[in-house]
């Protein structure tokens, strides 16, 4: 066995997301599965370079897990003579001058969406990485989730007949931050600091919809600010300037008719925090993260509509689940594994910046939809 180690600056490794999904169940977790096997006994072992603003808490992860190598300085990381890929799970608003940095200094990049905070600068990105001639992806984690990859097994088993809509539901209630504290970081509920539903949520219905069930084609959005005041991390209260709720329509190739509810003010009365049903002519089907249920056109009730009687059957127990005949890792890991062999291998990657930026697209749109009331097509994309 052969060991080729590929340095991998991480910058926002002290967020929550970069933390958690990305080091540590990424790129740690392939470290401990013994590295990536590339074939021909060579295997890629990930060495992080970790990069931040807080030198205690960058030291305090890297003794925490082993590693060496950490800085406050981009260019320093990006300089590390082991340093290929840049990876960045930053707060959205800064990201974009991080990842013109690495593509000047030649890195390959690799980053959390949304990619930028408009449409415009997420396009520049994507062609400064093309005309760098360096490798690119963007996250699209929820296509590697287990019960999205079996709702993608039925559409491709041709299972649904002619789709006909998709109806969505996500969130769940973020606290206000005053008598218990928030689960998520106050930003995300700021307008000035890239926060937002639309901004955070619309990127991964651009892809799951596009790369699901059909190419998203137009966009009407309401959104609302249901909690307008918040305590932050410091128990300071703000105003909650960004959207909190955003309820869409989107229009599908093929006359699909997609209606996604995203909130975070909302209770869960479901079985998973987001889940997509599916109706088409021949079969529906409703997928979470884990779980997908399916209902055959040949098992489809008949129910007649009498409010004077209660429901004489349990509707939710006439779904079979379909069954997992796979191991299913985690998706953030799934999508780093696949990218490390592009990079190192030039195997073929399809979630490029350019796919991220159709996902700033149309929380673009949708935005400019709410405030204008109207429905907005969605163009296709070139660089
Ligand atoms: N793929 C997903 O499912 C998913 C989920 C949540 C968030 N995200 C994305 O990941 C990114 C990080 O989100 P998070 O929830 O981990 O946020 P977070 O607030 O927990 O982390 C933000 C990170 O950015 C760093 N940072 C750099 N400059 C900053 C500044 N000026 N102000 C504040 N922080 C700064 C922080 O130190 C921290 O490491 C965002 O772009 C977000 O859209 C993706």
């Amino acid at each position: 066995m052969s060991r080729r180690v590929i340095g991998i600056v991480m910058n926002g490794v002290t967020g929550r997301m970069g933390y958690r999904q990305h080091l540590v169940r990424s790129i740690l977790a392939i470290r401990e599965q013994g590295g990536l096997p590339l074939g021909d006994g060579e295997v890629l072992w990930p060495e992080p370079i970790l990069v931040g603003r807080s030198a205690h808490k960058l030291k305090e992860i890297a003794d925490r897990h082993g590693l060496t190598h950490w800085t406050t300085d981009l260019d320093e990381a990006l300089a590390h003579p082991l340093a290929e890929i840049y990876f960045d799970a930053q707060l959205t608003q800064v990201r974009e001058q991080s990842i013109r940095r690495a593509v000047a200094a030649g890195k390959h990049i690799y980053t959390e969406k949304p990619t930028a905070e408009s449409l415009d600068a997420a396009l520049e990105l994507a062609r400064l990485a093309r005309d760098a001639g360096v490798r690119n992806g963007a996250v699209q984690d929820k296509l590697f989730l287990p019960g999205l990859l079996k709702l993608k097994r039925l559409v491709d088993s041709g299972f649904f007949g002619r789709i006909l809509s998709v109806r969505g539901e996500f969130g769940y209630w973020v606290f206000e931050g005053d008598w218990q504290e928030a689960q998520r970081p106050s930003w995300n509920y700021r307008a000035e600091d890239g926060g937002g539903m639309v901004l955070d949520m619309f990127p991964h219905w651009r892809y799951v919809l596009d790369g699901i069930v059909a190419p998203v084609r137009s966009v009407y959005a309401h959104t609302t600010t249901h909690i307008p005041a918040r305590v932050d991390e410091q128990g300071r209260s703000y105003r909650a300037t960004a959207d909190d709720a955003a309820y869409g329509i989107f229009e599908l190739e093929g006359g699909i008719t997609a209606q996604i509810n995203s909130s975070w003010a909302v209770r869960v009365d479901r079985d998973e925090l987001v889940e997509f049903q599916v109706d088409g002519t021949e079969g529906s089907a409703v997928a979470g993260l884990r779980e997908c249920r399916f209902q055959h056109r040949a098992a489809t009730p008949k129910p007649v509509w009498n409010p004077d009687l209660a429901a004489t059957e349990s509707f939710r127990e006439q779904w079979q689940r379909v069954p997992d005949n796979a191991e299913f890792d985690n998706g953030f890991k799934v999508q780093w594994e696949l990218f490390l062999r592009h990079v190192v291998t030039g195997s073929e990657y399809r979630w490029d910046l350019l796919e991220g930026a159709k996902g700033v697209q149309l929380a673009e749109l949708g935005l400019r939809s709410a405030r204008e009331g109207r429905r907005l097509d969605v163009p296709d994309l070139a660089l």
